[in-house]
C-alpha cells in the first residue's frame, strides 16, 4: 500500500512563470517562495536554473533563503542544465534536480527529433548524472499521456533504475480524462514501483480541458503521493492544477482521499492573493476557494441559511482558507441578510423604521449591483433623519438635453387621505424644473439658497447626497435626498425642505 502522506510540490515559479506575460523578478521570485514556505508546501519549483541568468540567480536565491521546503530546478536531459541546476539548488538543506524528456511520437519526432533509443540513452545518462549531485532525483516523461505507454513506461522503469525517487506523469497538453490518467497512473505504479515504497509517483496535469484538478485527484486513489500545482492554476495556455484546490479537495474531503497533508491552509489566501499581484494575473471573481466570490452569499435563501448555520451552504470554514464569510447585500438580499448587516455596523432600527429602510433599500437595489457599508449607512441616516412629511413625493418624470426645454412633472400625495396630485414646471435645467413643479405642489414661493450634490460612493452608478437650503419668508429650511439619480435625490431634497418650511409657516 502507497504511504499516506501526500506531497504538495508547487511549480508556480516555474510552470507558473512560463504563463504568457509573466516575468517575476528574483526579489519577487524570494518573495512568493517565502509565502509558500509559510503555507507549508512541500517542494518548491524555484525555477528552471539553465534557462535564463536571472533564472539561475532567482533558484539560487530561494536555495539560500528559504527554508522549510526541498528546493527543485527544473533540467532538461543536457548535462549543463543538469549541472546548472545542482549549481543552483545546492545551497538548500534539501534539494532536488527535475529531469525530464519527451518521450510521445509527435515530440520526439516533430521537436527533438530523436529516435526512441536516443531519448532512452538520455534519459539514463541525465537521471545518473542527476544522481551523481544528489539523492533527490524526479523524471518527467514530458507529453506522457500522448505517449505509448509501453514506451514511456519503460523510460520511466529505467529512470528508477538510475536511481530516481520520484516518477512524475505529466499530462503536458491537458489531454487525459479522469479515467485515462487512472489507468495509465495505475500501470505505472505497479508497472514501475513493482512494490517499491521509496520511490513516489506523481502527477502534473494541464487545464487545457479544464480537467487539471480532477485528473490529479483521481490520481490519489492509483497510488500518486505527489500532486504538482501552481497557486491560482497559473501556467502555460488553460494553466496548471491549483495547489490551491488541491489542498482543500484533500482536506475537506479527508473521507474519500483518505491522504495526509502538511499545508497551513490559513495561509492559501495570502498565498493566492500575492500571486496575483505579483504576477499581474487576476483571480477568476468565482474561483474556487480563492474566488472573492467564494464565500459570498447573495441571494435572500442562502444568506438566511447560512446565518442561521454556516455549513447550510458552506462546506469549508473561510477563517480555515485565510478568508471571511461575505453577506453582499444586492437585489437577491432578503430580509435576514439586510438585518445581519445592521447588526454588523451597531445599527438598530424601530420595526417601522426598519421597514421603511429596508424598502429603500430594495429600491436602491435594483439600480445598483451591490450595496457597500457608506451607502447602507447613508440609507439608514436619511431614514431615522426622516421627518414627517405633510406633503409626499410619489414619483416624478424629467426631460431635457441641448435641443429639448428642460421640463418636470411631479406627482405628490397629499394628507391622511393620501390623495394624489401631479404638477408641471420647467426651468433653466432639469433639476430647477423640477424645483419649479414641487413650489407648485406645496403653493409655497421659496427660493433656493444652497445646492450641493457630495458623492456617496465612486463609479458610474454611485449613490449621491443632496443638500439643499431654501428661504421662504425670511426663514431658512433644509433638506436632504439620497439616490443614484442626482436630479431625483434634488427631488426629495426639495421636498424635504419645503415640508419643514410648510410646517413653520401653517403651524
Ligand atoms: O507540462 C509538463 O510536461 C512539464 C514538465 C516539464 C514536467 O511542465
Ligand atoms: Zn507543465
Amino acid at each position: 500500500m502507497p504511504q499516506d502522506k501526500l506531497i504538495i510540490f508547487d511549480t508556480t515559479l516555474r510552470d507558473g512563470e512560463q504563463a504568457p506575460g509573466i516575468a517575476l523578478t528574483p526579489d519577487e521570485k524570494l518573495a512568493i517562495a517565502r509565502q509558500l514556505a509559510k503555507l507549508r508546501v512541500d517542494v518548491i519549483e524555484a525555477g528552471f536554473a539553465a534557462a535564463s541568468e536571472g533564472d539561475f540567480y532567482g533558484v539560487s536565491q530561494i536555495a539560500k533563503l528559504v527554508e522549510g521546503p526541498v528546493i527543485a530546478s527544473l533540467a532538461r536531459c543536457v548535462p549543463d542544465d543538469i549541472d546548472r541546476a545542482h549549481d543552483a539548488v545546492r545551497h538548500a538543506a534539501r534539494h532536488r534536480i527535475h529531469v525530464f524528456q519527451s518521450t510521445s511520437p509527435i515530440h520526439m519526432e516533430r521537436m527533438l527529433r530523436m529516435t526512441p533509443n536516443e531519448v532512452m540513452r538520455s534519459i539514463v545518462k541525465s537521471v545518473r548524472r542527476a544522481r551523481r549531485y544528489t539523492d533527490d532525483v524526479e523524471f518527467s516523461p514530458q507529453d506522457a499521456t500522448r505517449s505509448d505507454p509501453d514506451f514511456m513506461i519503460a523510460c520511466c522503469r529505467a529512470a528508477v533504475r538510475e536511481g530516481a525517487s520520484t516518477i512524475n506523469i505529466p499530462d503536458t497538453v491537458g489531454f487525459a480524462t479522469p479515467e485515462d490518467y487512472v489507468a495509465l497512473l495505475g500501470r505505472v505504479y505497479d508497472e514501475v514501483l513493482e512494490g517499491r515504497d521509496d520511490v513516489i509517483v506523481s502527477t502534473h496535469c494541464h487545464n487545457d480541458l479544464g480537467l487539471a484538478v480532477a485528473n490529479s485527484l483521481s490520481a490519489i486513489h492509483a497510488g500518486a503521493r505527489q500532486i504538482e500545482g501552481a497557486v491560482n492554476g497559473i501556467g502555460e495556455r488553460a494553466g496548471n492544477t491549483s495547489t490551491e484546490e488541491i489542498i482543500m479537495a484533500v482536506k475537506t474531503r479527508q473521507d474519500h482521499f483518505g491522504v495526509e497533508i502538511d499545508a497551513n491552509t490559513e495561509e492559501i489566501v495570502p498565498t493566492s492573493r500575492l500571486v496575483s499581484r505579483l504576477t499581474g494575473y487576476p483571480i477568476q471573481f468565482n474561483k474556487a476557494v480563492v474566488g472573492r466570490n467564494a464565500f459570498a452569499h447573495e441571494s435572500g435563501i442562502h444568506q438566511h441559511g447560512v446565518l442561521r448555520a454556516r455549513e447550510t451552504y458552506e462546506i469549508m470554514d473561510p477563517a480555515s482558507v485565510g478568508a471571511t464569510s461575505q453577506i453582499v447585500l444586492g437585489k437577491h438580499s432578503g430580509r435576514a441578510g439586510f438585518a445581519d448587516a445592521l447588526a454588523k455596523l451597531d445599527i438598530v432600527l424601530e420595526d417601522d423604521q426598519f421597514a421603511d429602510a429596508f424598502r429603500r433599500f430594495k429600491d436602491l437595489a435594483d439600480r445598483k449591483v451591490e450595496i457597500n457599508e457608506r451607502e447602507l449607512r447613508t440609507i439608514i441616516r436619511s431614514e431615522q433623519d426622516r421627518i414627517d412629511e405633510t406633503i409626499r413625493l410619489v414619483s416624478m418624470r424629467v426631460s431635457g438635453g441641448s435641443d429639448v426645454s428642460p421640463s418636470a412633472s411631479v406627482r405628490v400625495s397629499r394628507g391622511a387621505e393620501a390623495e394624489e396630485e401631479e404638477f408641471e414646471g420647467e426651468g433653466g435645467g432639469m433639476v430647477d424644473a423640477t424645483f419649479t413643479a414641487l413650489k407648485k405642489a406645496f403653493g409655497i414661493d421659496a427660493r433656493l439658497l444652497d445646492y450641493r450634490v457630495v458623492p456617496v460612493t465612486a463609479g458610474a452608478d454611485a449613490m449621491a447626497e443632496v443638500n439643499v437650503v431654501i428661504r421662504v419668508g425670511g426663514f431658512s429650511h433644509n433638506g436632504r435626498g439620497v439616490s443614484t439619480d442626482v436630479v431625483e435625490g434634488s427631488g426629495h431634497a426639495f421636498v424635504e425642505a419645503l415640508n419643514r418650511a410648510l410646517s413653520v409657516h401653517d403651524g
